[in-house]
């Protein structure tokens, strides 16, 4: 029977239930499942629930074995249910966050990444994940920016694309998230209200989505947020004329945990029918966890609001996803509990999240301490990162802390001869005053050649619902990295962080910083060959570093305003600044140091005229000139000095990974075409305009190694 057909038997409940998705607990009504929120006053029956479309929220090839034969041996119709999971960066076997594999600018180990948390995810039973999430970031107070990756709209779309290919290749279905511009919320806080210009939408929100989209993602996920007055959830022109009319999606729309029922919240919809009769006009086929469709739909139907069309396309949407991953010839598809014991956490799977960690650690800072010489006989680990596998990050899906390679292990086993001992020396966490365990640290700190110190955030202080504030470190960090300075002057500070952070004061004060944001299963054993110089550190950063938390929002691409600092026009100050702060970050877009340094030669172009059509080439020697084999991330940004709409002072518009050897100098070649110029003008038309632009190549944003040429 084809999909067509088995609409056409379906009840008009069966339909309506078919656009709904519960906790897979629910299912089994198993203990503990405590239903807040939209689900704490469900009115459904055992008889409802043998008639779901979708689950979240399981995993484990016999548990969801289980819950499909239990389902479908109630299910009279025999639509097996679709499992799907946040598996963000990775199942169980875990690597860095997105913000921090972003770092790598390696698109080829993010695909493989992707690739092999799906591989992971299919065998214990998940079908779909609820990734990529490709939001654009600029403010770091906002938790949520770990799971991007950064501020930048050209990278960011690479990365989707990158992302999706890998999903793909593992055998899982994709679902974009947030749409849209989740990431633009007031003052960094999560679920606030998104007010911006239909141009600064299109030209850095948006296309990072329609990037993931054009890759072939199967599902989107409106964002929780208000956009531009009306809540994504309810935005028929976001996910009708947008999504559906421009860029011709025709996969499932699923609401994201509860956000049908929140329009009446936002004060959107007057009451539960209402909220599912502006979801379901809008465009949001499923309903995730609440019930408003089950509740409403045919009531609204009864009423003439909505046609049974209407629930039909949705439902015709969700049973074709079903089809196309292959659930109706086998509810189980890829769930093998025998295949998911031999891979998931196999070495190759242990192999790539390593070298994960190896590409997306940034070294912030380094007087010398770095990489630490291979004679070294004793160690202290300080910090409560240093001994606990709980460096996986929030979104850490079914990664165990117990099977997580901690420092001190990663140490112990990169070099048996090493004496490693481990302080705690203080708790971590924003509100954290205690010093009483920082004697023992110095103690310890006194007897060792050198002091790896792990300073930062906790797990729970990024993510979901937890943007803050403060983004330095607390007084107690600083209270310990002085008291182990004192006595030890060979420290390494390891930094902990799910977002930017203002370390100004710790960049004064720490001989070295190497950032591994939150690192994963492999965290110890990447980081020992990073800090032993087996691996040079080479990340560079996709989102900027404060000076201070009241620069947030602050990001590279921004404009020039008529009165840059310092050339203010009448004088210093009255330009663009602050009276306390410096308008420079801590650490630009782009910023990554290494054990080795890297010489530009100037920047030559082909010509320094393109015609329309035309292109030119961009080229640099870049030079290996320091000590050690090492790889850049040569960067290519175009500034258009005059434009219909002011333009960014940059905009990242290339990059290269190389390999360099000690000595070695290689020619890199960007070709820059009339596409790259394009822009969404005070027209709202995607073109590029005649004029001067600017083509800068450099190691990081902040280059000034350019030279000029006209489109004519
Ligand atoms: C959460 C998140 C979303 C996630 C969903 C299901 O609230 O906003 O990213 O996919 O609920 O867990």
């Amino acid at each position: 029977m084809n999909i067509k057909q088995l609409l056409s038997t379906m009840s008009l409940k069966e339909k309506i239930f078919q656009l709904e998705q519960f906790n897979s607990v629910l299912l089994k009504q198993l203990e503990g499942w405590d239903a807040t929120g939209p689900m704490k006053d469900l009115k459904l029956t055992e008889e409802d629930l043998k008639l779901t479309g979708t689950v979240l929220n399981s995993m484990g090839a016999e548990r969801m074995k289980d819950i499909q034969t239990e389902f479908l041996e109630k299910n009279e119709k025999k639509i097996p249910l679709a499992f799907m999971h946040d598996v963000i960066h990775g199942y169980r076997t875990i690597y860095p966050i997105n913000l921090g594999l972003a770092c790598s600018f390696d698109l080829d180990l993010i695909c493989d990444c992707a690739e092999m948390a799906a591989t992971e995810a299919v065998l214990d039973g998940v079908n779909v994940t609820f990734a990529p999430m490709v939001d654009l970031a600029r403010d770091a107070r906002w938790g949520r920016v770990m799971e991007t990756s950064g501020e930048d709209p050209y990278l960011n779309s690479l990365i989707a694309k990158s992302t999706v290919e890998g999903f793909k290749k593992g055998g899982i279905a994709t679902c974009v998230k947030h749409f849209a511009a989740y990431g633009g919320a007031l003052a960094g806080k999560d679920y606030a209200e998104v007010d911006m210009s239909e141009h600064t939408l299109r030209e850095y929100y948006l296309p990072a989505y329609k990037a993931a989209i054009d890759a072939g993602v199967d599902m989107v996920m409106p964002s929780f947020n208000v956009l531009n007055g009306i809540p994504a959830t309810g935005n028929t022109w976001l996910l009708q004329d947008v999504l559906r009319g421009e860029w011709g999606f025709d996969g499932v729309v699923i609401s994201d945990y509860g956000a049908v029922w929140e329009l009446i919240i936002h004060g959107y919809a007057k009451d539960e029918k209402d909220a599912a009769h502006k979801a379901l006009q809008a465009g949001v086929d499923v309903e995730m966890c609440s019930t408003m469709y089950a509740q409403n739909l045919e009531k609204l139907l009864q009423e003439g609001e909505i046609t049974e069309e209407q629930i039909d396309n949705a439902v015709l949407r969700v049973l074709n996803l079903k089809e196309k991953m292959g659930l109706f010839e086998n509810p189980y598809q890829l769930t093998d509990e025998k295949k998911a014991k031999e891979i998931i956490l196999c070495d190759k799977h242990r192999n790539i999240a390593r070298k994960a960690v190896e590409e997306s650690a940034v070294l912030l800072k380094n007087d010398g301490v770095l990489p630490l010489p291979r004679t070294t006989k004793s160690v202290a680990v300080i910090g409560p990162h240093g001994d606990t596998g709980h460096v996986l990050g929030w979104w850490l899906c079914g990664g165990l802390a117990e099977e997580t390679v901690t420092i001190c292990d990663g140490l112990r086993s990169y070099d048996k001869g090493l004496n490693v001992r481990y302080a705690k020396g203080c708790e971590i966490g924003w509100n954290v005053t205690d010093e009483s365990g920082i004697a023992e640290a110095v103690e310890f700190a006194k007897d060792s050649e050198a002091v790896v110190l792990c300073l930062g955030e906790k797990e729970e202080e990024s993510g979901e619902s937890n943007s803050k504030t403060n983004l330095d470190l607390p007084e107690v960090q600083y209270k310990l990295l002085e008291a182990v300075l004192s006595v030890n002057q060979n420290v390494v500070v390891l930094l902990f962080t799910g977002r930017p952070l203002a370390i100004t004061r710790l960049h004064k004060l720490a001989p070295a910083i190497l950032n591994v944001w939150w690192p994963g299963t492999e965290c110890g054993n990447a980081v020992a060959r990073l800090l032993f110089g087996d691996v040079v550190p080479s990340g560079k950063l996709t989102m900027t570093f404060p000076y201070s938390s009241g620069q947030c929002p602050i990001y590279y691409n921004h404009c020039l305003t008529g009165r840059p600092s310092p050339y203010g026009r009448f004088d210093i100050t009255h330009a663009t600044r602050y009276i306390d702060t410096p308008n420079e970050p801590l650490y630009p877009f782009g910023y990554g140091l290494s054990y080795t340094q890297f010489s530009y030669s100037q920047v030559e172009l082909s010509t320094d005229e393109m015609s329309r059509g035309g292109k030119i080439k961009a080229r640099v020697t870049v030079t290996n000139s320091g000590k050690y084999k090492a790889k850049e991330i040569v960067q290519l940004y175009i500034r258009d000095v005059i434009g219909s709409c002011v333009r960014p002072v940059k905009e990242l518009k290339g990059f290269e990974k190389i390999e360099l050897n000690v000595g070695e100098s290689k020619q890199v070649v960007f070709t820059i075409t009339e596409d790259m110029l394009a822009f969404y003008g005070a027209g709202m038309e995607r073109v590029a305009e005649s004029g001067k632009f600017y083509v800068f190549i450099g190691g990081n944003s902040e280059t000034e190694n350019y030279k000029e040429f006209q489109l004519i």
